[in-house]
């Protein structure tokens, strides 16, 4: 499938201008490459989120698709919100520029590592973590943190983070699908979230819809639809590689859902992005939340909101929480005090292999 976003933006959204969705959904499965098309796939998506510069505040205002950027975070920040506790420990998995990090700093958690395959990547939220990006020079984050390069649908993140685990929170955010692009990688993704959260830890995120996409293909004549802001076209095209910037998978929910299953993860919670929006705007601290971020308007009459287009991308998306098996331990861990730092150089990221 080929998602191409009408902008350029800078959000865990719609990002490519060009996108490739390999549809594994379709026929029940997973997108079926060999080992080296895998590698080199995901060094494509690397690559291309490596690439994106950070946009100025001033672009970000102005994109098409601003509205929905915000929505997404607005989004991001309930689920934040609703699952993390003051100290936990999170691991953010595909963690981008650190995006969420005032999200985490927010729920006053004690401990965050973040891993991404883009160096650029994790550079920028290094950037980010030490409080010094061109746009704004904020307050220290009050949490120590680790940043990590690696491929987490490929390597054995538990190896490197024996003495980090156990999480009490995991968050895998826009990125998951990624990881469907082998049997093999959606094993390991899943694998490593089991391995490293603690019984009872929670693991949160985003992720295109699947039922919603194949069901507006399905309504679709040819192979492709879209509007003013995305479009998205099906078909054996992904495998020319010419036509490919970053490829992407569909996730059958319920595979999911059933491998999540093998893994310990039960599922809690799956909500398309428009049932989600409805549910949690009817609680007052969130639809403040929303108030503040403008997503739908500040609720004065000339405040720009989401726009129809913005809003059908929205029902692209879903939002799944999983809990790991078995019983919380009774007593959290001691302190974070050894772990990560709170203050980051280029030196104390680790690239595993890639
Ligand atoms: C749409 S962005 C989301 C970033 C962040 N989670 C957010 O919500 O702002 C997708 C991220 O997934 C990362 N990613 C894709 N495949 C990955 C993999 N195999 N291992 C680690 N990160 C990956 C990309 O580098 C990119 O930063």
């Amino acid at each position: 499938m080929n998602k191409r976003p009408r902008d350029e933006p800078s959000s865990s959204f719609a990002s490519a201008p060009k996108r490739q969705y390999g549809a594994g959904g379709g026929g029940g499965g997973y997108g079926g490459h060999g080992y080296s098309e895998e590698r080199s796939s995901a060094r494509r998506v690397a690559d291309h989120y490596s690439a994106r510069s950070n946009q100025t505040l001033e672009e970000r205002e102005n994109s098409p698709i601003i509205h929905l950027k915000k929505l997404n975070n607005w989004i991001k920040s309930v689920l934040i919100q609703l699952y993390a506790h003051p100290g936990d420990c999170v691991l953010d998995l595909a963690c981008g520029k650190g995006g969420d990090l005032i999200k985490w700093d927010k729920a006053k958690v004690g401990y965050y590592v973040g891993v991404d395959i883009a160096e650029g990547s994790i550079k920028d939220c290094m950037t980010r973590y030490n409080g010094d990006t061109d746009q704004q020079r904020r307050k220290k984050f009050s949490f120590p943190a680790r940043l990590i390069c690696a491929d987490c649908y490929e390597a054995r993140l538990d190896e490197h983070l024996y003495e980090d685990a156990p999480f009490d929170i995991c968050s895998c955010q826009f990125a998951l699908h990624y990881s469907w692009s082998t049997e093999a990688r959606a094993r390991q993704a899943l694998a490593n979230v089991s391995a490293l959260l603690r019984p009872g830890g929670i693991f949160i995120g985003t992720m295109p819809d699947a039922n919603v996409i194949i069901k507006r293909l399905r309504e679709t004549d040819g192979m492709e639809f879209g509007n003013s802001v995305y479009w998205i076209s099906f078909g054996e095209e992904y495998a020319e590689k010419d036509a490919v910037d970053c490829p992407e998978w569909v996730v059958p929910f319920h595979l999911f859902k059933l491998l999540a299953e093998e893994y310990d993860l039960e599922l809690v919670l799956t909500k398309n992005f428009h049932e989600f929006v409805h549910e949690y705007l009817q609680k007052p601290e969130f639809s403040e939340l929303m108030r503040r971020l403008g997503a739908l308007g500040d609720g004065r009459q000339d405040q720009s909101t989401l726009s129809q287009d913005e809003w059908e991308v929205a029902y692209l998306y879903l939002a799944f929480v999983l809990r790991k098996r078995g019983q919380p331990p009774s007593q959290r861990r001691a302190n974070n005090a050894n772990r990560g730092k709170m203050f980051l150089t280029e030196n104390d990221i680790d690239f595993l292999g890639v």
